[in-house]
């Protein structure tokens, strides 16, 4: 066992907290308002680790009585909260009060689409569409927690590195607080729906001449000189938010796990948040089993797909390239922990190339859903997990669409307007104001399909 093994403390662990920070590589413990963005004495990563719940007797509460708290925090109830995420309080931030900073978030739906179930050729096919969070993207989940954690320990200022989506739920969120926000993003490398965002909501914005991982290298070293609070998926607050993409589908499901959950994989935050998820969900018998967890990388960024095939022996680094710029990423800072979700879930790591990609978003978007292209990662993925044998008739399969299919218009304009080769492009026609050309067009579109 390592240090980090620890699933939930023990009261006597505890010392009166209802979680603490532990750092992964050396057991450190913190305070729950130690600012600290990192262990002091090693400077690995901190984790949150939570008290399992208990009654007011003190008694360990059993799975029934935890999932009934769950429900009676439904946006519904009168004493309900109207966050998908704070609805999760107990195993997410205890005791954050005042100081939640909340749009509300999450709620998102789990849909079944025909059209793409269809199209990955697998009958039991959910998606849980992250898209439907307030900015857009699956990250307001994390930072409405990690945004509170800002407010409670009083910083000064948050940061971020981001690929577009973290920096547009920063800006959001830390504009809702009233701090100061400022992100750091690879200069040219970011869909035109973020950046838009990100100035919209005020926060400072710097187009670094780098990637995403010179991005973060730069704001974890400026967050450290100067003070400012980090809000990058290493933070363990961040990550305790995350995990609510993943007790939400249960909820939705009953409690009943599905067989795989398949999502996107860029710096490897997710997947180490829905890793930490299954493991306190199946802990605390919420559920019985444990899904296969399934990341799905672009293969212009994929060192995490290059380290699963090895057995995760070295920790690769590549210079990513990919249409998918959410996961533009070649050197994932959640790396140990993503290694321990995908062992502890039995879980597979996997790449699609960017045609995959693009045809599965194309596919997506046709069948009224939309999503922006990373996402698509995650259809494209369950598609290739049937065609290889892994995911099988009758199974039961969640895929993440991390976000919106605004958050990428310029790559929407050129696929369907610019690129003469694309064979599935839905071209818009310029008319004249007559009702003539309107029947010329319906006509020309009646010899078309004929
Ligand atoms: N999907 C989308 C839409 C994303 O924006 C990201 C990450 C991922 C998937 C991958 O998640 O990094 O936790 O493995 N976006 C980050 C950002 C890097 O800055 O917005 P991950």
């Amino acid at each position: 066992m390592g240090v980090s093994d620890t699933v939930f403390l023990s009261a006597h662990e505890a010392l009166g907290h209802a979680c603490i920070q532990r750092c992964d590589a050396c057991g450190h413990d913190l305070s729950p308002l130690d600012p600290s963005p990192e262990c002091p004495s090693c400077g690995g990563l901190l984790a949150i680790i939570h008290r399992a719940p208990v009654d007011v007797m003190g008694a360990p509460l059993s799975a029934k009585a935890i999932q009934h708290g769950f429900m009676q925090h439904c946006c519904a109830l009168p004493m309900g909260h109207p966050s998908g995420v704070w609805r999760f309080e107990s195993l997410v931030m205890p005791g954050a009060g005042d100081a939640i900073t909340s749009h509300p978030e999450g709620n998102t739906p789990l849909m079944a689409r025909r059209r793409v179930s269809e199209y990955a050729g697998c009958d039991g096919l959910l998606l849980k569409h992250e898209g439907y969070n307030p900015t857009g993207s699956f990250k307001d989940r994390g930072m409405t927690v990690g945004t509170t954690q800002a407010v409670r320990t009083g910083a000064t200022a948050v940061a971020c590195a981001s690929t577009g989506n973290t920096s547009a739920a920063l800006a959001s969120y830390a504009a809702q607080a009233g701090i100061p926000g400022l992100v750091f993003v690879p200069a040219g490398k970011v869909a035109l729906g973020k950046m838009a965002q990100t100035l919209a909501y005020g926060a400072k914005t710097l187009l670094v001449r780098g990637d995403f991982d010179a991005c973060l290298k730069l704001v974890q070293e400026a967050s450290r000189e100067l003070g400012i609070y980090l809000l990058n998926s290493i933070n363990p607050w961040r990550v305790e938010g995350q995990k609510t993409i993943v007790l939400e589908l249960l909820q939705q499901l009953g409690w009943d796990a599905p067989d795989f959950i398949v999502l996107p994989a860029g710096n490897l935050g997710n997947t180490a948040a829905f890793g930490k998820a299954l493991r306190e969900a199946h802990a605390l018998g919420l559920i019985s089993r444990i899904p296969r967890l399934v990341s799905v990388q672009a293969a212009g960024a994929a060192p995490f797909a290059m380290g699963f095939r090895d057995g995760f022996i070295t920790r690769h680094t590549v210079q990513a390239e990919t249409i998918a710029t959410a996961i533009r990423i070649g050197d994932p800072a959640s790396w140990d922990r993503a290694v321990r979700a995908i062992r502890e879930t039995n879980g597979l790591v996997i790449s699609c190339t960017d045609d995959e990609i693009v045809d599965a978003k194309v596919a997506i978007d046709a069948a009224g859903v939309g999503c922006e292209p990373a996402s698509a990662a995650s259809v494209a993925g369950v598609q290739q997990l049937v065609r290889d044998g892994v995911i099988r008739d009758g199974d039961r399969v969640v895929a993440v669409l991390t976000g919106h299919v605004l958050k990428d218009p310029g790559m929407l304009v050129e696929l369907h307007q610019q690129r003469p080769d694309f064979a599935k492009a839905n071209r818009p026609i310029e008319i004249d104001a007559s009702v003539q050309a309107v029947a010329d067009v319906i006509a020309g579109s009646r010899t078309e399909a004929a």
